[in-house]
């Protein structure tokens, strides 16, 4: 990559925005100029880009001149406000938010399973939601051998998910409790220290949350395959970094858990990490700060003749946001720039 890019990131105040300034630093993403943009309520800070402090400014709708590529984790309505005009002004915007993913004429990536849906040329490219993108870099080698017939997962989803905010209210909620006081509830609906919530974003009329159902659909568009049958619970539990999910699937063909331990010990982006007899499987805490998705406890499933059981850990805010967005933007500056 010998071309340098002028690069914006949009909600680089937040929990993701951060994650993704310190992607680009480590990976070395060849930076023209960088702008860090965010609401007026951050116009006045400024926050270190390879050591420089660069002053955050207002996310406006002239944002986007000169701008080669967006990084965008501003919440969804600020995607649809502002990711079609940062297009039309040359960009490549990269979009964290749900607000594109299930637009068919939008491409979905998770580049060590669609690499190749990257376009070339200004545009938008979604970004997947943090749950999906851990299960679909797990499933896809098996998906591409074995073919996945049905998912049933369950989540046990880190509160950085939620954004700063959350992290904040967990950290409150356990001094509060500390000290004696009565904690204060304001991101969740019930106390998230000490407890596991089975709700995460809101309640759709099939009985699902819209978490749950972002992991059906997302993880369909991804591995190209809408024949794949998935039910999703999706539950916040009180960590900071990283999300585990248990997840049991039935392949079409036969298979052991030696089979799928070798193909995803060969798979691009997972780790197995998986030797119970040493008390040796992937944990939330072991995957904060990585940028790779740990996969253990696999075992066959004994209630179905195909079915595999596992465990699959990442951290939500790397791999599952910003490292995956970075990596996207690698891709298409490779193609972008022959
Ligand atoms: N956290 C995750 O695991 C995760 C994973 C995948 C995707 N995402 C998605 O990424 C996005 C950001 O999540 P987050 O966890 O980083 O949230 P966050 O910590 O709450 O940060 C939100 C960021 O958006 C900015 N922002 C909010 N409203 C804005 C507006 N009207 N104009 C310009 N900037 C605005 C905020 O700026 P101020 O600081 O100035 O308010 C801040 O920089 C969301 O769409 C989320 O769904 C999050």
């Amino acid at each position: 990559m010998s071309r340098l890019w002028n690069v914006a990131v949009a909600g680089a105040t937040g929990a993701v925005g951060n994650q993704m300034i310190r992607c680009l630093e480590e990976r070395n993403f060849p930076v023209k100029n960088i702008k860090f943009l965010a609401s007026t309520r951050s116009v006045g800070k400024s926050l270190p880009f390879k050591g420089t402090p660069i002053a955050v400014e207002e996310l406006k709708e002239d944002s986007f001149k000169g701008v080669d590529i967006a990084l965008f984790s501003a919440g969804a309505s600020t995607s649809l406000k502002f990711a079609p005009l940062a297009a039309q002004a040359g960009c490549v915007v990269i979009d964290n938010s749900s607000a594109f993913r299930m637009d068919p004429k939008i491409p979905l990536v998770v580049p060590e399973c669609n690499a190749k849906r990257i376009r070339k040329g200004p545009g938008i490219i979604a970004n997947p939601n943090c749950s999906t993108i851990q299960m679909v870099v797990a499933l896809k080698p098996i998906h591409v051998k074995l073919g996945i017939k049905r998912i049933i997962v369950s989540t046990y989803q880190a509160v950085s998910g939620t954004g700063q905010k959350a992290i904040f209210e967990l950290r409150d909620q356990i001094a509060d409790l500390a000290a004696g006081k009565e904690p204060t509830i304001k991101v969740y609906p019930y106390q998230i220290a000490y407890n596991c919530l089975p709700h995460i974003d809101v309640f759709l009329d099939n009985g699902y949350t819209k978490e749950e159902m972002k992991m059906v659909n997302e993880t369909r568009k991804i591995l190209e395959d809408d024949s794949i049958k998935i039910s999703a619970t999706t539950v916040r539990v009180p960590v900071y970094y990283g999300h585990s999910e248990a997840v049991n699937i039935k392949t079409l063909k036969k298979t052991t858990p030696q089979e799928v331990r070798k193909l995803l010990q060969k798979a691009p982006g997972v780790v197995v990490v998986d030797d119970i007899a040493n008390k040796v499987y992937p944990t939330a805490l072991m995957s904060e700060g990585k940028d790779e998705v740990f996969v253990g406890r696999i075992r066959e499933d004994f209630s179905d003749r195909n079915g595999i059981a596992m465990w699959i850990v990442s951290d939500n805010i790397r791999k599952g946001a910003a490292t995956n967005a970075v990596q996207i933007a690698e891709i298409w500056a490779q193609k972008a720039g022959s």
